[in-house]
């Protein structure tokens, strides 16, 4: 474990697709943390489909060790290629470094800047603030499950430590924010699994009594955030409906490219804590075009710096992206005519 003063070093891996396209236009904000005074290195590796098909290699152990013990946090572009279509580097690189980095909690926040990001409702975006923490290490994404011509099983796993690791991450959220809870579950039929978290659930909140609390089945979660987002404030879910409440929000931010996020080990088992990535994929529709939007990428950095506690970063990183989108700057997919370069020297203005 390294002391706070020491240098903070950060592998960037920007991966696939879109990932190296909106991972260039973050490295300059890393540039710029740096020259303010911010004690920071990062280094760039090559994982992802490219690496694999070219070398074979997915994340050997030498690596995923320099990773996990050189380095203080991970800034992560996308992985995925229509070249591997069995998803096997994916798992190798990004649920691996989830998993056994222990990173299982995943703060995906929704703060849209725009009202016409609202399109549903003409809900102000200043009334919507949401903030999903989604358990990043289990549930069916531990992979176990047979397949047969006439019978499939994928099977899910939840534990005790990781729901109440992600639960307690998001109780705390909830109580500095001074909003409520709701949990995503379906107890009602995933009685074994979501029996557990029910149970962990009911013990945080005697913990966290001051923390308005409740659990609502996912399905009719989704029904009431389309409805009307404004009543929520932190929502915590398993990993599967974890991922898919964050896309649906990443839509009320505008789109796929707008929405960020954060994973953290908040036991601290090794130096490398932290893993900074967009809730977009490497959208092989977009790849090579130069047109994807890197709000997203620029917004997950802006999460990492306020993690390592660059507080002065994070915010200002935040105010140029919002100025900027409230300014008008935009890309294809938010109705603009913006490529993903000038949309990034958009989104820095404002950092000076
Ligand atoms: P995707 O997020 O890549 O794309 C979904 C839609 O959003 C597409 O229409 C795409 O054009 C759009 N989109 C995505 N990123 C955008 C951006 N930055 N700017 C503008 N529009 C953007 O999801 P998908 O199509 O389901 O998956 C594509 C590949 O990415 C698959 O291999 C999948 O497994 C992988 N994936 C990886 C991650 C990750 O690395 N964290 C996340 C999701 C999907
Ligand atoms: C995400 C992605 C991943 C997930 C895929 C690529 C495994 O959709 O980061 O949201 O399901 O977690
Ligand atoms: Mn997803």
């Amino acid at each position: 474990m390294i002391g706070p003063m020491a240098t903070r070093h950060i592998a960037v891996i920007p991966g696939d697709g879109v990932g190296p396209e909106v991972m260039a236009e973050a490295l300059p904000v890393l540039a710029w943390a740096r020259d303010r005074g911010r004690d920071l290195s990062w280094e760039v590796w090559p994982h992802g489909a490219d690496h694999c098909l070219a070398t074979g290699a997915i994340l050997p152990e030498t690596d995923f060790l320099r990773l996990r013990d050189g380095f203080d946090a991970i800034l992560f572009g996308a992985v995925g290629d229509p070249r591997i279509p069995d998803g096997r580097h994916a798992e190798g690189i990004l649920l691996r470094l989830r998993q056994e980095l222990e990173l299982g909690v995943n703060l995906r926040p929704c703060h849209p800047v725009l009202d016409a990001h609202l399109p549903l409702k003409g809900v102000p975006a200043g009334g919507v603030r949401i903030d999903v923490y989604r358990e990043n290490t289990e549930g069916p994404y531990c992979l176990q499950g047979s397949s047969g011509p006439d019978r499939a099983e994928d099977v899910a796993v939840h534990t005790r430590p990781a729901v109440e690791r992600l639960l307690r991450a998001a109780f705390e959220g909830a109580r500095a924010r001074g909003c409520g809870l709701t949990l995503a579950h379906k107890a009602n039929v995933l009685k074994h699994g979501h029996g557990l978290w029910m149970a962990v659930f009911r013990e945080l909140q005697d913990e966290f009594r001051v923390v308005p609390a409740r659990g609502l089945h996912a399905d009719a979660l989704l029904c009431a955030l389309v409805q009307d987002p404004r009543p929520f404030g932190v929502i915590a879910a398993d990993n599967l409906f974890g991922d898919l409440v964050s896309d649906l929000l990443a839509a009320f931010q505008g789109g796929m490219g707008m929405a960020p996020s954060l994973s953290w080990a908040p036991h601290r088992p090794w130096r490398c804590t932290a893993l900074a990535e967009p809730v977009h994929g490497s959208a092989p529709d977009l790849a090579g075009r130069a047109i994807a939007n890197p709000t997203g990428m620029l917004l997950s950095l802006g999460l990492l710096f306020r993690h390592l506690g660059w507080e002065e970063e994070a915010g200002l990183l935040d105010a140029s992206v919002a100025t900027a989108l409230q300014r008008g700057a935009a890309t294809a997919d938010l109705g603009g005519t913006l490529g993903t370069a000038e949309m990034g020297q958009a989104l820095r203005a404002g950092l000076g």
